[in-house]
């Protein structure tokens, strides 16, 4: 979908906290750098502010925008359509308005997949451990049944019936018979992680200000032919990754899937190719200068 035209493009963000999101200097830096004539903004929206947002932005003509917690789900409503991915996995990022009609996409699950991708040789097929039953979770699991046919999913997650949830919803929406649920910690976490060829974290575990909490305590919990993948990005290397690579595994950062969910979302908007390499480069510096700061999105 192109909407890139003569008139400004007007984006922004729906969420709540908003004060440290990085999307508006993405946007505003990738729209700079390709000399396209486009504003995004942050707007702070609570929950019960929602309706009346949905309102002004049809009433405005805003073109699109990012919807983040805690909307990703209540947005659905107020919406005309949903791509294929957003309505499989029940939550929005990203919404693009063509002529006032808003379409929702879930462009998270485009970010996981180029996470994922130049990796997938190594555990396509194969056993996947995953922490977190949450909106990622679900983008995630549709992405590993979807381009990677894991042989199993092991969803370990602190409250077990959200697990449970996710389990029945993706046997019946796509017949994925092959994921298990697991306590969280399962006596048996170190088998379940050294069997699976890919490990990952969508859960806060191991973010800025609680950076030294951790999903597991030592390194020999991961095979060195494995690969991790934290969705936390700040820090930039987590002590899950850090006891990932003390281990020898293949490393994923979060920072990568958040450019990439964002190019996403801009190539929807304007039809362009976002310049990830340099976005990349400067937010790292970013979130190297920002490290005491509470980041959120
Ligand atoms: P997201 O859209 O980022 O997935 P979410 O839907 O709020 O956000 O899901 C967050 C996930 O992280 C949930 O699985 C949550 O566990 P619960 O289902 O028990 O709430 C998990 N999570 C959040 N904080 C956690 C913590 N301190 N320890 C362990 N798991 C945590």
């Amino acid at each position: 979908m192109k909407l890139l035209q003569a008139d400004k493009l007007i984006l922004g963000l729906l969420a709540h906290p908003i004060k440290h999101s990085y999307s508006p200097f993405i946007h505003n830096m990738s729209a700079e750098i390709l000399n396209i004539d486009m504003v995004y903004l942050p707007f702070d929206v609570l929950s019960s502010g929602l309706k009346d947002a949905m309102k002004g932005i049809r009433a405005l003509g805003i073109n699109g925008f990012n919807v983040s917690i805690p909307h990703k789900e209540q947005i659905i409503k107020y919406l005309d359509g949903l791509s294929e991915e957003a309505s499989f996995i029940g939550a929005v990022n990203t919404v693009v308005n063509d002529h006032g009609t808003l379409t929702g996409f879930n462009t998270d699950y485009f970010g996981i997949v180029d996470s994922l991708n130049p990796y997938k040789d190594i555990f396509s097929g194969e056993e996947v451990a995953m922490f977190g039953a949450g909106g990622a979770s679900r983008a995630v699991i549709l992405a590993l049944i979807r381009n990677y046919r894991p042989k199993r999913i092991h969803l370990i997650n602190r409250t077990e019936q959200r697990a449970e949830t996710l389990r029945e919803h993706f046997r019946n929406l796509l017949g994925y018979d092959g994921i298990s649920v697991h306590e969280y910690f399962p006596p048996n976490l170190k088998k379940i992680l050294l069997n699976s060829s890919l490990i990952i974290n969508t859960t806060p575990v191991g973010m800025h200000p609680l950076e030294e909490d951790s999903i597991i305590e030592t390194a020999d919990f991961i095979s060195s032919s494995s690969v991790v993948f934290d969705m936390v990005y700040n820090p930039l290397e987590t002590k899950l990754l850090r006891f990932a690579s003390e281990a020898g595994a293949k490393t994923v950062g979060g920072l990568n899937m958040l450019v990439s969910q964002a190019a996403k979302s801009f190539e929807l908007w304007t039809g362009a190719e976002m310049p990830k390499e340099i976005i990349t480069k400067v937010l790292t510096e970013k979130v190297l200068e920002n490290g005491t700061e509470k980041v959120t999105g």
